[in-house]
């Protein structure tokens, strides 16, 4: 049985000021047991402040991307290793926004997923395709590509200690998620890619679904057998929003 995962990208949202309130209310809120692990992840620079206001409580420390190299001259990265010594345990690797806007390859985004899992960070990796893709069918290849090089550079078995996050592109912030039955069958299809690898590793791999998740459709879209949990944007700024969604999130 795999414990669901619902992840909060608050994305470039927040101030030192609204981080505080938004934390106030999601721990003055917080389940005692939630049936979901619960990662939030804080811009860059908010990660340390959060992180210490979140100790001892449900939630886990994310941080939303993180450097492909070690260490030496890279300026302006952070590299994996710092984000573990600040008391981070989850790190979103290949969101589209990256992909699109900063021209992320599909190999760069592999050597950050090996980056994370090879400093003990447990990296989740997004796949998703454009709306273009979808209406000419393209949907599967697209997502084969982007998951293969990571499977082919760091080996099905890193898995083991990875996530999975499906985000349809032209679900993202659009308020059009996909459907649940949209969202199964791209899920089902990563699980199927993934057990050609390893059978048992597929099984065990938690497989997000993102784009557009809200309070409303959280409990519909987690229902479906291969979606584990959701990487919320927009909604993870609510902490009501983002609890009812937490709350959606059982083991299947
Ligand atoms: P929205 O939930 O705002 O659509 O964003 C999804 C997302 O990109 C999470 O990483």
């Amino acid at each position: 049985m795999r414990r669901p995962i619902v992840a909060g990208n608050w994305k470039m949202h927040g101030s030192r000021a609204e981080n505080a309130r938004l934390v106030e209310e999601l721990l003055a809120q917080a389940p005692a047991a939630p049936a979901a692990d619960c990662v939030v992840c804080p811009p860059l620079v908010y990660l340390q402040e959060v992180g210490r206001q979140l100790r001892g409580s449900i939630y886990i420390l994310g941080a939303q991307d993180v450097c492909a190299d070690t260490q030496g001259a890279f300026t302006g990265e952070v590299s994996a290793a710092m984000l573990k010594d600040i008391g981070c345990e989850y790190v979103i690797v290949g969101h589209s926004e990256r992909r699109l806007l900063y021209r992320e390859s599909d190999q760069l985004v592999a050597r950050k997923f090996s980056a994370a899992h090879s400093k003990g960070l447990v990296p989740i990796l997004c796949v998703g395709e454009q709306l273009a893709d979808r209406e000419a069918g393209r949907t599967n290849e697209i997502v084969a590509r982007q998951l293969d090089v990571v499977l082919e550079l760091c080996g099905a078995g890193t898995l083991e200690r990875g996530v999975i996050a499906y985000e349809p592109v032209w679900a993202i912030g659009t308020g059009r998620n996909a459907t649940p039955d949209q969202a199964q069958e791209v899920h089902a299809f990563i699980r199927g890619r993934i057990a050609a690898r390893d059978a048992k590793i597929a099984a065990a791999t938690r497989i997000l679904y993102g784009g557009s998740v809200k309070a409303g459709n959280a409990a519909e879209l987690f229902n479906r057998p291969d979606v584990d949990g959701g990487l919320i944007g927009g909604a993870s700024l609510k902490a009501d929003e983002f609890l009812t969604i937490l709350a959606a999130a059982r083991p299947g």
